[in-house]
């Protein structure tokens, strides 16, 4: 069978993988009690793993509940760069590796916590230098270089705010993400490095400060002389040339309040344009502390790799805050995996002796479909946990990891969470919890997770409901940036004082939980998260564009792939050419990740009669199959039509 019909299987996996014996007697969490416990008292057991985080003033209180509106440990006052960086250096950890950077051309850099922290003050000076105070917004616009996580921290030292923008982003969502959040500096790089081409950062930059408040480019001379962008000397700030001119001595940390914000990170939903998830100081880092000693047992002698970018949460909480707040060995990669060559990822585990890997399953699907001989090229000994987050993970690929990267011993943790979230909700305790292949298993100590009807009740075991979190938990998100309302109905609106995921699932007989996808109109492309409202305001913004309707259909390696359905004006021909406008269209208002797949030229799209779109009906036909109930429909010859086009269409 070759691998892409071995994908397409549709394997029933019964087999259960219990915790092996060497593991469980040396993991972190090894007593089954703890869930017990937990539940019992929920505060009780939040303020224990909040003493794990080093406190200028311990808090007053654990929990005040105003819901949806939650404060964390409230009266404490912490610092988060503090608890990543500084404290590591004042102990045995000072000449520890914090951060093994590897580039994309093989060069690769090794931050001792002692070396992260002069460079943490070096930068923390250059923010003051640009006028930078606490509460200030400054946006990261960086590739996977040591200036991101260095900057984020250089932030959490001195209390400014930081919002981290994907580096493949366009310049028209770096312009909503720092128009939206009113950044007062944007920190940037001249260019960056993706599978040996250059992407312009500088240029997306220059065009995305118009019109924004944003009072110097901090500029990080990525690439040098190759990079041929334009300066301007009254607004652009050369990195190098500011850090040499900086004082050596510390910066202090500042002292926050426990529920001072951290960072705003923003993400896809159902309607309009993305979110500012917030997130705050104390309750964030007790809960991505908690998580990497628990989930992902990180012990003092391990090199912990996250292969996702820092620009989405994943990165954020498991590249930098998780494993640094714990002073682990943090790896951070800023190349692809098959650049130089298929075997890049096992290569840089083989390299630095990677002990705990984390990844997505649609990055698991694709070696899969590249075949087990480039992962038996390098000797992967060194793994001992694996994990993986940001979709389902389908039980073939889950067997898949199992046998080729985890060599039948190592647990496999399915991580299940969201922005919202900051941290992993449901997840196996790798000591304790029995796996089922396709399942993120059961909800993380403390986490009060249930599957509910449209009537509030719990579901009985197969059938499928809403995945909701009943009980506030520290890394909850505080609010929506600038719109607290929207935050109230996106995620309390539909059950009082519970969170709606906006994901289904349905529970097992034996409680465990099986994620099943999206709720709403978002999409799941590769991992990374859009709206389906977006990509169609993006694509109708185009002049010769009257209608469009984007959904994700089944994809075998990126989990979803986007169609995009457009109607075009009168009289404009749905030539290739345009097909190819269309996408560079959506490349140009949000990013290269939204870019659609295909593009289905059609006269009408299936609405009902009160002007919604169908979008149930246009991925029945993307995935072939016969198409669900029309006659809600305005006019159901518009199916026929589309059925035939997309049947007609070359792919
Ligand atoms: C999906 C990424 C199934 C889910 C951390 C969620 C998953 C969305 C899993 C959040 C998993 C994430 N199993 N589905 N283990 N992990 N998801 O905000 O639909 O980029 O709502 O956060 O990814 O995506 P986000």
């Amino acid at each position: 069978m070759s691998a892409e019909e071995n994908l397409n299987t549709l394997l029933k996996e019964n087999r259960t993988f219990a915790p092996p014996e060497e593991f469980k007697a040396k993991a972190n969490f090894n007593d089954p009690d703890v869930y017990k416990r937990a539940e019992a008292d929920p505060e009780g057991y939040w303020s224990e793993q909040a003493q794990k985080l080093s406190w200028f003033k311990s808090y007053d209180k654990v929990l005040d509940w105003d819901p949806p509106h939650a404060k964390w440990f409230t009266g404490g006052k912490l610092n988060a760069a503090y608890n990543c960086v500084d404290r590591h250096r004042e102990g045995p950890r000072k000449n520890k590796a914090a951060i093994i950077w590897e580039g994309e051309k093989g060069n690769n850099k090794i931050y001792t916590y002692d070396m992260l922290g002069r460079e943490v003050d070096k930068t923390a000076h250059m923010l003051m230098e640009l006028g930078i105070k606490r509460g200030d917004r400054v946006a990261i616009y960086l590739p996977m270089i040591p200036e991101l996580p260095i900057s984020m921290l250089a932030c959490a030292k001195i209390g400014a705010i930081h919002t981290v923008v994907f580096a493949a982003y366009s310049a028209k969502a770096l312009n909503d993400r720092m128009s939206d959040t009113d950044a007062k500096l944007l920190i940037t790089a001249d260019g960056s490095l993706r599978g040996g081409k250059i992407i312009p950062l500088k240029d997306n930059a220059d065009k995305a400060v118009k019109d924004t408040n944003v009072e110097k480019m901090l500029v990080v001379g990525n690439i040098g002389k190759e990079s041929n962008t334009s300066w301007n000397p009254d607004f652009d700030v050369d990195w190098g040339t500011l850090k040499d001119k900086m004082p050596a001595n510390p910066v202090p940390n500042e002292e926050m309040d426990s529920e001072d914000i951290l960072y705003i990170l923003y993400t896809s939903g159902t309607t309009g344009k993305p979110k500012g998830i917030v997130h705050t100081t104390g309750g964030y880092l007790t809960s991505v502390n908690h998580s990497v000693r628990s989930v992902f047992d990180i012990k003092e002698e391990d090199v912990f790799w996250c292969t996702a970018d820092i620009g989405w949460v994943t990165g954020h909480s498991y590249v930098v805050y998780g494993p640094l707040s714990q002073g682990a060995t943090t790896l951070m990669y800023e190349g692809v995996p098959n650049y130089p060559e298929r075997d890049q990822f096992w290569n840089v585990v083989e390299k630095y002796g990677v002990s705990i890997f984390y990844t997505a399953p649609t990055s698991i699907r694709m070696f899969m479909k590249w075949g087990p001989e480039h992962t038996e090229k390098h000797d992967l000994s060194s793994l001992r946990l694996i994990g993986s987050v940001g979709e389902p993970i389908n039980p073939e690929a889950w067997m898949w990891y199992h046998k080729y990267i985890g060599k039948e011993k190592c647990p496999i943790v399915d991580t299940w969470w969201q922005t919202e979230n900051g941290s992993i909700l449901i997840a196996p305790l790798p000591g304790i919890t029995t796996t089922k292949p396709g399942s993120a298993t059961k909800p993380t100590p403390g986490i009060n997770a249930d599957i509910l009807d449209k009537n509030g009740n719990s579901v009985a075991p197969g059938n499928g409901g809403s995945l909701v979190i009943k009980s506030p938990w520290p890394s909850m998100l505080r609010t929506v940036w600038g719109d607290d309302e929207r935050f109230q109905n996106s995620y309390y609106g539909d059950y009082k004082g519970v969170y709606t995921s906006g994901d289904v699932a349905h529970k097992d007989e034996d409680g465990y939980f099986w994620v099943l996808g999206r709720d709403d109109d978002v999409v799941n492309v590769s991992g990374h998260r859009l709206g389906t409202m977006e990509l169609e305001s993006a694509i109708v913004s185009h002049q010769s564009v009257a209608e469009a309707a984007v959904i994700g259909r089944s994809h075998v390696v990126k989990g979803q792939a986007l169609t995009a359905f457009v109607t075009l004006k009168e009289g404009i021909k749905g030539t290739e050419e345009m097909k190819d406008e269309v996408k560079q269209e959506v490349v140009k208002q949000i990013g290269k990740m939204a870019r659609p797949e295909e593009v289905i030229f059609t006269a009408g799209l299936p609405k009902t009669s009160s002007a919604k779109i169908m979008r149930r009906l246009l991925r029945d036909i993307a995935e072939g199959r016969v198409v669900g109930d029309t006659s809600t429909l305005e006019d159901p010859a518009v199916v026929e039509d589309l059925k035939e086009k997309y049947q007609g269409k070359e792919d």
